[in-house]
């Protein structure tokens, strides 16, 4: 049965949100959930429901579907994250805020892997729940519009739970893949929110970044965005993430999701890169993707995250054939094969990438390694992947050859990149 409102006899209020939002405390300590209640009315929000963590709450959860719901995390930790995850399954949809009187940075990682969009800890300001019931109100009503414009377009997130493991190598090289013949028009998009370096990647430099735009994206039109790209020599065209990460606390996830819902109804092709971490933007990013690539090194920190994530994506309702796993050799070829990853993953690996000293080579002079050596070990990895996203033949393949290397010598053909080309082979990585 679904909860649909009315008067609640625990509160003795009507029930019927101002805001609109189905609103739930799980909290199994009464005092504590009282200080909470009242300053969620503060915020300007009735709560409709409270209940202790157990069964109660879950059933709850399952008749009322709320929309916001804020949840205790205090020992034992298990019974905070099984009511986490239980809401994520049955209200994929909600805002949920854990808060806890103690911070430490293993439970904030735990719960920020089980998707919790907030977490508050410490003594709760009025103005940290009134920027809460924002986001939460954004949240329902963005879900309750399509989440893409054009039906056509396909959004691309690589994602991947460790640093350096090869997301933004992965990201350009899609970028410049899918651009490369032309046939499909393509932006990449830096949500890096710590080091965002596809601008270094693909050697450009911009004037505008992702947080400036997203905030202004209401008032945007499809010219003035256009002229806020950058134009990479690939063919994509590039937003790229800010260079101070304090600027990205001026926009919201809620922003750049209707960013890449707005980039989505001009180009076929919208590629998101995002940092190691997963974080408030990347769970805006996922939520928006048609597509997940799931980059994981053989390492096992890596392959421990890499489980962890995809449990959290089936957790979320995202379909298999959303998911592209895929494992690259970053460092060298050495470490557990293809089988072992798949056995410590708990998932099928889609796509290998070979370790291939090419790539780096290419990453030295700004220019992704399918256009520098498309036929590089890595490079027909890259390609591949790019087909498997789009649904489109991997293009150097339709090309052919020669018509490949006619179409790189120009682009390349100037006296001054043909010095570059032949400089790189000399490099040493
Ligand atoms: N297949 C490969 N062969 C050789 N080197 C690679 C390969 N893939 C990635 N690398 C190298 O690994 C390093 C890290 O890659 P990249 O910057 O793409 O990782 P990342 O996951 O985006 O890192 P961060 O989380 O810090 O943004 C780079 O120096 C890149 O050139
Ligand atoms: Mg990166």
């Amino acid at each position: 049965m679904r909860w649909t409102g009315g008067y609640n006899a625990e509160t003795g209020q009507d029930t019927m949100n101002t805001a609109g939002l189905r609103t739930l405390i799980v909290d199994s300590d009464e005092i504590s959930r009282e200080v909470l209640r009242s300053k969620v009315q503060r915020a300007g929000l009735v709560v409709d429901l409270e209940r202790p963590h157990g069964l109660a709450a879950q059933q709850t959860i399952q008749e009322m579907e709320p929309d916001l719901l804020f949840i205790a995390v205090e020992q034992p930790l298990q019974r905070a994250l099984q009511t986490v995850d239980f809401a994520r399954a049955i209200v994929p949809d909600a805002t949920i805020v854990a808060y806890t009187t103690e911070w430490s940075p293993m439970v904030e990682r735990r719960l920020m892997q089980s998707g919790v969009n907030d977490f508050l800890h410490g003594k709760i300001s009025s103005s940290q729940l009134s920027a809460v019931v924002g986001g939460a109100r954004r949240k329902a009503a963005a879900s309750a519009t399509p989440a893409l414009p054009d039906a056509g377009a396909q959004v691309i997130a690589v994602v991947g739970q460790k640093g350096g493991i090869g997301k933004t190598t992965t990201s350009t090289n899609l970028a410049a893949a899918i651009a490369r013949d032309g046939r499909q028009s393509v932006l990449l998009i830096d949500l890096d929110t710590r080091f965002g370096d596809v601008a270094i990647m693909m050697d450009v430099a911009s004037d505008y970044t992702v947080s400036e735009v997203a905030r202004e994206v209401e008032g945007l039109d499809r010219e003035t965005f256009r002229k806020l790209l950058l134009c990479h020599d690939s063919g994509a065209c590039i937003l790229p993430a800010p260079r101070d990460y304090r600027s990205w606390l001026n926009c919201t996830p809620e922003q750049i999701q209707d960013l890449v819902r707005f980039a989505a109804g001009m180009f076929d092709v919208v590629i998101l890169d995002t940092p190691g971490t997963f974080n408030d933007v990347v769970a805006a990013a996922v939520e928006v993707a048609s597509r997940v690539v799931v980059v994981t090194s053989s390492e096992l920190p890596s392959l421990k995250n890499t489980a962890l994530l995809l449990e959290h994506f089936s957790l979320k309702g995202l379909a298999e054939e959303q998911v592209i796993v895929t494992l690259i050799y970053g460092h060298d070829q050495e470490g557990p094969d293809r089988a072992d990853v798949e056995f410590a993953i708990g998932h099928a690996v889609d796509h290998e990438v070979p370790f291939d000293r090419n790539v780096r080579k290419a990453t030295q002079v700004g220019m992704p390694v399918t256009m520098w050596k498309p036929h590089a070990p890595a490079a027909t990895a890259f390609f591949r992947i790019a087909a498997h996203a789009t649904g489109l033949p991997a293009s150097h393949e339709a090309l052919g050859v020669t018509a490949v290397r006619r179409r790189f010598f120009g682009v390349f053909g100037s006296r001054k990149t043909t010095a570059a080309a032949a400089e790189l082979d000399t490099i040493a990585v």
